[in-house]
């Protein structure tokens, strides 16, 4: 049988740390030949979401020139999205102004947290640097309270540092 072209897929008895070292090496492999940012957030936001169970919004906030106190949406996979959100505000902009990661189990609970889904119920947000510097983040979104877990922000930390100069 032929085997398409991006068959990328999680071992499916493979544990968290496992599948994320999965995840990391076909983020490698997918983007290694292709310049485009926008081609390759694309491409990354549908590998998330094929490895990860139980999100309902993956994607990408990014950092553009001319405009350096927004996020402004990305790729993504989910429902239409806020397109521009201002640093500081919500969970992603709260990850981009620290330049830290927010793992959110219980988004009702953070403070400014922006429903752009109100089935959203816990996020993790990941910033992606680069030479010293916030250019974009990753945001991943969940139906389920405290869907993510410290494996889950190591291995979306991984990620970021991995695809940071593909973006
Ligand atoms: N909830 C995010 C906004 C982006 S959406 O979840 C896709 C936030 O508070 O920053």
């Amino acid at each position: 049988m032929l085997r398409a072209m991006f068959a990328f897929a999680p071992t499916t008895a493979a544990d968290k740390p496992e599948t994320y070292r999965e995840l990391v090496a076909s983020a490698q492999a997918l983007t290694a030949d292709e310049p485009d940012a926008v081609a390759n957030m694309a491409n990354l936001a549908a590998l998330i979401w094929t490895f990860l169970p139980d999100l309902n919004w993956a994607g990408f906030y990014r950092l553009i020139p001319g405009s350096p106190d927004q996020l402004v949406l990305g790729p993504f996979i989910g429902k239409p999205a806020c397109i521009r959100i201002a640093l500081g505000a919500g969970v992603c902009g709260t990850a981009a102004a620290t330049r830290t990661s927010q793992r959110v189990a219980d988004v009702h609970a953070f403070p400014g947290h922006i429903a752009c889904d109100a089935d959203s119920r816990s996020e993790l947000v990941v910033p992606v640097m680069r030479d010293g510097e916030v250019i974009a983040v990753i945001d991943l979104d969940s139906p389920l309270p405290g869907r993510f877990d410290a494996d889950d922000q190591a291995g979306i930390e991984a990620l970021a540092g991995a695809i940071a100069e593909r973006i």
